[in-house]
Formats: structure tokens, C-alpha cells, sequence
């Protein structure tokens, strides 16, 4: 369907837990963080009405989300039913990567068809100081048989932390070897975020050219995300950026998101949308009705640069997703 603005919306961003076996300190509180009651998050039969009742209205996409999605039980499961859904063409997975090595058999049964790897560094004690978990060897092993994996679409996201081009470079190195995508993306200030040190695609591309080589944009779609892509010289992967504070791309937005209680969010930076959870007791066609008029209602843009923003998303990345 539509937005107010004339914006196809058709990919649906599905966080399935608040909770993470990390904690990145641009997304979560080292302590204190406060689960939500297993009675508030939905069920997976009560997921699955509402992606039939999304795709009714044209979602073709689905991104299973966290917190850390890996962490609840059943998700391959999950991604089987998601994907016999009607409608449904694509259903991708934005991972942690700590579980990845034991569930990767279990999600290529199910039939995903892309895997998002989050990684800021290969550098164990930086990774130690960033996640608060030495976990490094463990998101290593599953990356690697997942590169192993003959077709698989995977990716890696690595949020942009001033200053750190020795990390930049040597995540972008592994693209040379490898047919995967290396994403560098600009902090967002929702959530931790806004505490932490700017950083751009400018800064980012020329560390990268010293170390490899002009980039050369790359125009083929990759995905159905905001990211652009660029080739290097000599590299079998992609290069790409996600840069929503220095080049915004809200006018080419495509997506919703639909929190682990049931709150339909119509865009990142606003606590704008519909509760639907509580509409679980009525019609799927009431359903329909709440989520035509939230996403009719979606904002134009976010508004990242200024400073008091009305409606401000109060909730830390994890229990959003990203
Ligand atoms: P694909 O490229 O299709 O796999 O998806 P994606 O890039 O949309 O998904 P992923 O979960 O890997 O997200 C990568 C980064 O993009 C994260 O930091 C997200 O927060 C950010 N992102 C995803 N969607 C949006 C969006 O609509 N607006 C903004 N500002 N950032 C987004
Ligand atoms: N800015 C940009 N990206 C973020 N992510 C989490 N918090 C932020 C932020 N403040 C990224 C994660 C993951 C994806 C879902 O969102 O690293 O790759
Ligand atoms: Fe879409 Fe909002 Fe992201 Fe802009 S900030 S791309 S409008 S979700």
C-alpha cells in the first residue's frame, strides 16, 4: 500500500524479543535494562495473523529483528510459517551473529534468504568494550560458516565509531576475499545513540580509498534497505553506506515496524503508530483498518539534526530493532 506521501510501503521490520546476549553501548544500559513480561510479547501464532494481515496489504518483506532475534526459541520455525504466508516473498534476518554457527542449519531449512551479521571490529578487546562480552571468536565461527554457505546473501553492518579507521579498514578487507556486502552505517542519535561521537560517510569512504582504491559506485540491487553500494578494485564483496544522518533517504522509505508487543512504529525516529496488540481480539479486518490508518499517517522524514523533536522515540534500539 501507500502512504500519505505516495511511498510504497512493503517491507515490514518484525522484532520478535527486547532481549540481546550482547550489550552494544550505543543500544543498551550495561545494567538496569528492564525485560518485558513474557505476557507482553506476542506470540508467535498472534505474529503470524498480523504478517498475514500486513501482507494482505501488500508486505512482500519481512526483516526478523531483536533485541537479538536468535535468542527466542522457535525462530526458524517462525521463518518456515512467515514464509508460506501469501504474499510473502523475502524474509531476511538482522543478527548479533553469537548464536549464528548452531542455527544457521535450522534457518537455511527454513528458507531465509539474506542474513544482516552485525560487526564493529575484528579487534577482540575493542569488540570486548563495545558488546561488554568477549564474544568475538563465537560471532567469528558462525561468519565464517556462513560465508561458507554457497549463495547465501549475507551482509555485515558495522555502526561507525569516530576515529576507529583501523577497525573500518579491516572490516572492509574482508570483502576482498569474500562475496559479501560490508555496510558501514552513520550513528543514529535514537535511543544511546545520541551519545555518541558523529561519524560520516565522508570520513568513512576516505580511509577506505586510502587503504584500497577508488570506490566505484555499484547500481544493482542488493537488498531493501536504505544501503548504497560501491565496488574496489580486486574486491569479489560490495562496499555500502547507511547514511541517514548526512544523506537522508526518508523520501525512498519502504518500510514499518512491528515491535515484540505489537506496536505498529511508522517510522524510527517518532513514537508515532497504532498499539495493535490490543486489537488482537477483534477482526482482522479492524486489524487492516489500524494499520491502513497508521501507515497513512507515517511521517515524511526524521528529523535527526534538531534537537527537540515532538514525539520522540523514547525507547533504547533494542526494543526496536533497528
Ligand atoms: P537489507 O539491506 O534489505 O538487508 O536491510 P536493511 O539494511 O534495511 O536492514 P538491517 O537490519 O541490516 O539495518 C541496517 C541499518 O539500517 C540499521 O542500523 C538500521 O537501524 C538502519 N535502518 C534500517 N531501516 C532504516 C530506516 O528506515 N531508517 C533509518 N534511518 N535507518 C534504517
Ligand atoms: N545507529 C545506527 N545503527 C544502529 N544499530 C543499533 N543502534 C544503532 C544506532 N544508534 C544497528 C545495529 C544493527 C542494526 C539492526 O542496527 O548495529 O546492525
Ligand atoms: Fe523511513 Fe523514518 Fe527511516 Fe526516514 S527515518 S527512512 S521515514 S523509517
Amino acid at each position: 500500500m501507500h502512504d500519505g506521501f505516495g511511498r510504497t510501503i512493503d517491507y515490514l521490520r518484525l522484532s520478535i524479543t527486547d532481549r540481546c546476549s550482547l550489550r552494544c553501548t550505543y543500544c543498551m544500559p550495561e545494567d538496569g535494562v528492564q525485560w518485558l513480561p513474557h505476557g507482553e510479547i506476542l506470540r508467535y501464532e498472534e505474529i503470524l495473523r498480523l504478517v498475514r494481515v500486513f501482507a494482505a496489504i501488500g508486505v512482500k518483506k519481512i526483516k526478523i529483528t531483536g533485541g537479538e532475534p536468535l535468542v527466542r526459541k522457535g525462530v526458524s520455525g517462525l521463518i518456515s510459517e512467515i514464509k508460506a504466508i501469501d504474499g510473502i516473498e523475502q524474509v531476511t534476518l538482522t543478527t548479533n551473529g553469537v548464536a549464528l554457527k548452531e542455527q544457521l542449519p535450522d534457518l537455511l531449512s527454513a528458507g531465509i534468504d539474506g542474513i544482516n551479521l552485525s560487526l564493529d571490529t575484528l579487534d577482540r578487546a575493542r569488540f570486548a568494550e563495545i558488546t561488554r562480552r568477549d564474544a568475538l571468536p563465537r560471532v567469528l565461527e558462525g561468519l565464517e560458516t556462513a560465508w561458507n554457505v554457497p549463495g547465501l546473501n549475507l551482509k555485515l553492518n558495522c555502526v561507525a565509531q569516530a576515529g576507529r579507521a583501523s577497525d573500518w579498514a579491516a572490516l572492509a578487507g574482508l570483502a576482498k576475499e569474500h562475496n559479501i556486502a560490508v555496510r558501514f552505517i552513520e550513528p543514529m542519535p535514537i535511543g544511546l545513540g545520541g551519545d555518541m561521537e558523529t561519524c560520516t560517510e565522508t570520513d568513512i569512504r576516505a580511509v577506505l580509498e586510502t587503504a584500497y582504491g577508488t570506490l566505484e559506485p555499484f547500481d544493482a540491487v542488493l537488498g531493501n534497505g536504505p544501503s548504497k553500494y560501491f565496488t574496489l578494485p580486486d574486491f569479489q564483496g560490495k562496499i555500502g553506506f547507511i547514511s541517514a544522518v548526512s544523506h537522508q533517504f526518508c523520501d525512498q522509505c519502504n518500510r514499518v515496524r512491528l515491535t515484540a508487543t505489537g506496536y505498529l512504529k511508522t517510522c524510527l525516529q517518532y513514537d508515532v503508530g497504532a498499539d495493535l496488540r490490543p486489537l488482537l481480539a477483534g477482526s482482522d479486518e479492524e486489524l487492516q483498518a489500524a494499520i491502513k490508518a497508521a501507515i497513512q499517517n507515517k511521517p515524511k522524514a526524521h528529523r535527526f539534526s534538531e534537537k527537540t523533536v515532538e514525539n520522540r522515540e523514547a525507547h533504547i534500539m533494542s526494543q526496536i530493532g533497528g
